[in-house]
């Protein structure tokens, strides 16, 4: 089938659910300028999570930890939301997309209007403090490093999940509760071997819903998916909304 084909199923798919979903990766936001993990030009090529993201390298060495996440924050602040992101948005408030769920750290779903996110692995504009749990929320680079808390003077650390670490109990609750009540999830971007988010899928999938991915590439996720349109996320999710936004144009005139 053609791409134009598949999407026409996805399409017919959307417009019939009554609760869809959506688990994003970092391809969504690979657009905008900011790295995935995996693939030719990931961090985990250049990078050792190991001595970045997880909570014994930062014992071990919080400086180094945080000069990579100041490095992250500067670029995650510099980009801009792409139209990947502003279709999904928009998915939202034509009442058809309930809830997204990403496992991004950035903040570029909410800066192109999503409101009902999900974020399963932590904000990295935020921090938060080691011994006191103050949070404070970063609008430039950290400058001094690694940055004290403003309140009790201990370290404070990125407020995402490191390697090892739980998912925080609220993501997790809902994000696990929208995954048993949705007949529809639209997976994007997500190489889906980071568990437990690389579950979600299959959770909706045993539940008796269907899969829709949107890849450059086959993933973890690929076994699923119901429809696989292969494309970049910014080229094929605004051609999926303005078939979907057609669609429910000729049914309200039914
Ligand atoms: P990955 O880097 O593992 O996967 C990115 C996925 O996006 C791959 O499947 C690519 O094929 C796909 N991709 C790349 N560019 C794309 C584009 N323009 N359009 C569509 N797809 C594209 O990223 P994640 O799956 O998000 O964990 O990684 C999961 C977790 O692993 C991250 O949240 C992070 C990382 O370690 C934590 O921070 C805890
Ligand atoms: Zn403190």
């Amino acid at each position: 089938m053609s791409l134009e084909e598949l999407i026409e199923s996805a399409t017919e798919l959307i417009v019939r659910s009554r609760h869809m979903i959506a688990l994003t990766g970092a391809g969504v936001s690979a657009e905008s300028g900011i790295p995935t993990f995996r693939g030719p030009n990931g961090l985990w090529r250049k990078f050792k999570p190991e001595e970045l993201a997880t909570p014994e390298a930062f014992r071990r060495n919080p400086r180094l930890v945080w000069e990579w996440y100041a490095w992250r924050i500067g670029l995650v602040l510099k980009a801009t939301p792409n139209p990947a992101h502003y279709a999904l948005a928009e998915l939202e408030k034509l009442g058809i997309l309930k809830c997204l769920i990403t496992q991004n750290v950035d903040d570029l779903h909410e800066r192109a209007g999503s409101r009902s996110v999900v974020h399963f692995h932590g904000e990295i504009l935020f921090a938060r403090c080691t011994s006191c749990g103050f949070r404070l929320k970063w609008s430039e680079p950290p400058s001094e490093i690694p940055p004290r808390c403003p309140k009790c003077g201990s370290l404070l650390r990125p407020d995402v999940v490191w390697f090892g670490e739980p998912i925080p109990e609220e993501a997790l609750r809902r994000a696990l509760h929208e995954a048993s009540r949705a007949d529809v999830i639209l997976v994007v971007g997500t190489s889906g071997v980071v568990q437990p988010a690389g579950s979600i899928p299959y959770i909706v999938k045993e539940h008796g819903g269907t899969v829709i991915e949107v890849n450059v590439e086959e993933s973890a996720i690929t076994p699923v998916a119901d429809v696989f349109l292969r494309g970049k996320a910014g080229e094929v999710l605004p051609k999926l909304v303005t078939a979907v936004k057609r669609k429910l144009g000729k049914r309200g005139k039914e």
